[in-house]
């Protein structure tokens, strides 16, 4: 059984006492949320104070990139290291926003899922594919094609250990979802895609989410798919009452 996993990407919004705010006000009802694993990830400057406001608490800490050595002169960067000892336990790795913007490529998001692993962090990594290449037919190529390249050269102990978050990035910020059908289609193609690298029951255990305008009124129809374990949230993550509504869900 996969444990459902839905995460919060705060992308770059929340100063640290705005995202003080939004915890306290996520806990009352998720601090012992068991059922779903819910993760928060907020901007660098507020994963300290939110770890330590998350102590005893059910909920999870995740930062939304890393870089790949340990550390060195890389003016800007955030290590691995530096991560797993504040307590983060996942890192998102490869969202089409670095893609797009930062210059984000399979190749350094391939060395990012393997240094995310070599230092107990789990990889959230991120595939998806634009309008254009949806409408050129090419969503089954590109999305086979960024999978096997970010698990290139991973052990089976750590492949097993990713989470994987289809995010179709016309569905994203834009209040257009891709229907739960499509979605769980190309769930199942990552599905199959990391049986073939690996192995059936190595893939059967990787959790696979859906993100792109996941809001309250649709999380339930994705979570009832056989092959979606959960989501990645962007906007409806920034408002407690929002983010509570999506972990509690409508149970399968
Ligand atoms: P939205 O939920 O705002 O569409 O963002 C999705 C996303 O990019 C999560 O990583």
């Amino acid at each position: 059984m996969r444990k459902p996993i839905i995460a919060g990407n705060w992308k770059m919004f929340k100063t640290v006492p705005e995202a003080l705010e939004l915890v306290e006000n996520l806990k009352p009802a998720l601090a012992g949320e068991h059922r779903v694993e819910s993760v928060l990830c907020p901007p660098f400057t507020a994963l300290y104070a939110v770890e330590e406001a998350l102590r005893g608490t059910s909920m999870a800490l995740g930062a939304q990139d890393l870089f790949w050595e340990k550390q060195g002169a890389y003016t800007g960067e955030v290590s691995p290291v530096m991560l797993a000892s504040i307590g983060c336990k996942y890192v998102i790795v490869g969202h089409s926003e670095r893609r797009q913007y930062f210059g984000e490529t399979d190749e350094t998001v391939n060395k990012k899922v393997k240094a995310a692993l070599a230092h107990g962090l789990l990889p959230i990594i991120c595939v998806g594919e634009s309008l254009e290449q949806r409408e050129a037919g090419k969503t089954e190529d590109l999305v086979r094609g960024q999978v096997r390249k970010a698990l290139d050269g991973l052990e089976a102990a750590g492949a097993a250990k990713v989470v994987i978050a289809y995010e179709p990035i016309w569905a994203i910020g834009t209040g257009r979802n891709a229907s739960a059908a499509d979605a769980d289609k190309v769930a199942g193609l990552i599905r199959r895609t990391i049986a073939g690298v690996f192995d059936a029951r190595l893939a059967d255990g990787v959790r696979i989410q859906y993100g792109g305008s996941v809001k309250p009124e649709n999380i339930a129809e994705f979570m009832q798919q056989p092959e979606i374990d959960g989501a990645l949230v962007g906007g409806a993550s920034l408002d407690a009452q929002s983010f509570v509504r999506i972990v509690r869900y409508e149970q399968k």
